[in-house]
């Protein structure tokens, strides 16, 4: 059918249902909940909502472990709430994006259950179960969520594969049975109408041939699995087909989260001509900073240099340029506060800071995500002690970390989790200054961060001034500019360390973005004395002076 590249002028807002807004006061937020919102998110001016999974689950990955891919968690409500939040989101000319999840299922799913039975059960199959190897796992693979990917099971006597937690076993994709399953689920949903799918881990659906084992150091007790796994040799291909069965036939928007992928990958499966993918997630600039000590991966607590942030986001505008498409993000449901990560959370520079990330991010090439709380300029929550944490990456990297293998002290630890744990995304929004921010009237599943008081919707709503209003303008901009969504992108003064400049191209016409990322006072020419201010975080122009956390874009024509 013939497409349009919609999903190019768009602007994605992600929602977490879980910690959006209750309905009901059980402390969980769900649909009906999410639907009383969408005005918000209308106002802001975003054109798609990608929602985190809300499929039947056990709940032990946050819905990442999905049961019944056709039903709706309890908590989140039934299909016809379902229904109605897709059908008042298209009447407020808001696009819906699911997440699909199909590297693994849950281990309560049915085909799962029917599986372990018996070697011979019909389900077998459309998992990958592996005898042992001398009595011990099949191979040195380890977990993302830490131990290793396998899982024995008495019943059989074999192993099965999970890349992430025991109750996420991985789908045999090499199975056709378990293609045609995932193309059926997916017809299921857009013959619903929703807009389109943000497919988790969806580079690590083809496992490589024998399932060898992956390359570690002596001192390493498994082998990094994504660069085991990600990209594998039947990638495409699996890719290609589901185009060709299923997208092909609807005008969706997709995007891949493709851990490990480079950008020549990228440009393979969203290139062009190769009919598969939109965009993907990639993941160089979030895992910058990683620990010294490898063995603890993204575990740390130092700061990401801006040298190294604008090498990562500018090797992936430049290389895409012309030739796939990027999906521009600065956090998630995954990743610690874009303002604590990559700028300040310090409450004299907060709302400044905030802007101007969104500014140096939403001024590039590609489709912008903004995170729930983003445009609040909400924080990490800075947590002390680890019973304060609910996910299971963070909990289960510190008992492997710090009580099984002695690594790392529990100080230090503890530090790491608070700058990177996934939990920082995952408090409730922060609707305004009424107990539990207005969140649910009921006792929160999960703790807010204190700091509602200060930072939430009303109090952003009614300040002109407010990192809302200011990414509404941003939002506003790009819908009526093909510089900001086409033009090419060319870095200025790559090895300065405190300000990050580019320009855009297009059609004779450039854009300049200069923004500061320290709290100093600088002085920078680009040549900006020439040009029209379009957006500034300080309300006055003081040209080549840059003040703290500054950010401004200018039109040179
Ligand atoms: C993706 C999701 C993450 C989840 C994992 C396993 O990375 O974004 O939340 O835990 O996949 O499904
Ligand atoms: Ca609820």
């Amino acid at each position: 059918m013939a497409k349009s590249d919609w999903w190019k002028k768009s602007v994605v807002y992600q929602v977490y249902p879980r910690s959006y807004q209750d309905s009901n006061n059980d402390g969980i937020g769900d649909l009906p909940g999410l639907t009383s919102r969408l005005e918000y998110i209308k106002k802001l001016g975003a054109d798609v909502i990608w929602l985190n999974p809300i499929y039947k689950s056990p709940d032990k990955d946050n819905g990442y472990d999905i049961s019944d891919y056709r039903n709706i968690q309890d908590a989140y409500g039934t299909m016809s709430d379902f229904d109605e939040m897709l059908k008042k989101a298209h009447s407020l000319g808001l696009k819906i994006m699911m997440d699909l999840v199909v590297n693994h299922t849950s281990d309560q799913h049915k085909w799962f259950q029917e599986s372990k039975k018996s070697k011979d059960n019909p389900y077998r199959d459309y998992y990958i179960w592996r005898d042992p190897v001398d009595g011990h796992e099949p191979n040195n693979w380890g977990s993302y969520f830490n131990g290793s990917t396998w899982k024995f099971d008495e019943t059989t006597g074999q192993y099965y594969l999970h890349l992430f937690a025991e109750g996420q076993p991985d789908l045999n994709w090499e199975n056709p049975k378990v293609r045609d399953e995932v193309w059926s689920v997916m017809k299921f949903w857009l013959d619903k109408g929703v807009d389109g799918f943000r497919m988790d881990v969806i580079n690590l659906i083809s496992k490589p041939a024998g399932l060898p084992d992956g390359p570690k150091a002596d001192d390493e007790r498994y082998a990094d699995v994504g660069k085991a796994v990600a990209d594998g040799h039947r990638l495409n291909e699996f890719l290609q087909e589901m185009n060709q069965k299923v997208l092909s036939k609807y005008d969706v928007m997709t995007v891949g989260e493709m851990p490990d992928s480079t950008p020549q990958d990228a440009i393979e499966y969203t290139g062009l001509d190769s009919n598969e993918l939109n965009m993907v997630f990639q993941f160089d600039h979030v895992n910058l900073s990683p620990n010294k000590d490898i063995r603890l991966g993204k575990w740390n607590d130092e700061p990401v240099k801006l040298v190294e942030l604008k090498k990562s986001l500018s090797k992936w505008e430049n290389e895409l340029d012309g030739k796939g498409w990027n999906s521009l993000y600065w956090n998630n449901h995954d990743q610690p506060r874009a303002v604590s990560r990559f700028a300040t959370d310090d409450p004299k520079y907060r709302v400044r800071a905030a802007k101007m990330l969104g500014t140096t991010l939403q001024m590039m090439q590609g489709t912008p995500y903004v995170y729930e709380g983003e445009e609040l300029g909400m924080t990490n929550v800075h947590y002390t002690k680890l019973s304060q944490y609910e996910d299971l990456e963070s909990l289960n990297a510190y008992k492997e970390f710090v009580d099984d293998e002695e690594i790392v002290d529990k100080d230090s630890m503890l530090s790491y989790l608070a700058d990177r744990t996934r939990d920082n995304a995952r408090t409730p929004m922060q609707w305004d200054d009424s107990e539990n921010a207005g969140f649910t009237k009921g006792k929160p599943w999960f703790e807010l961060n204190p700091n509602y008081t200060e930072i939430n919707a009303k109090a952003s709503l009614d300040d002109k001034d407010s990192v809302f209003y200011y990414y509404q303008k941003l939002i506003d901009l790009r819908h009526h500019s093909d510089l900001i969504v086409y033009g090419n992108y060319e870095v200025l003064d790559i090895d300065d360390k405190e300000v990050f400049a580019y320009k855009r191209h297009y059609k004779g016409q450039t854009l300049l973005v200069i923004s500061n990322f320290t709290d100093k006072e600088l002085s920078r020419d680009y040549g900006q004395n020439d040009g029209e201010l379009l957006i500034g975080n300080y309300n006055d122009d003081k040209e080549t002076n840059l003040r703290a956390y500054e950010s401004k874009v200018y039109l040179i024509r």
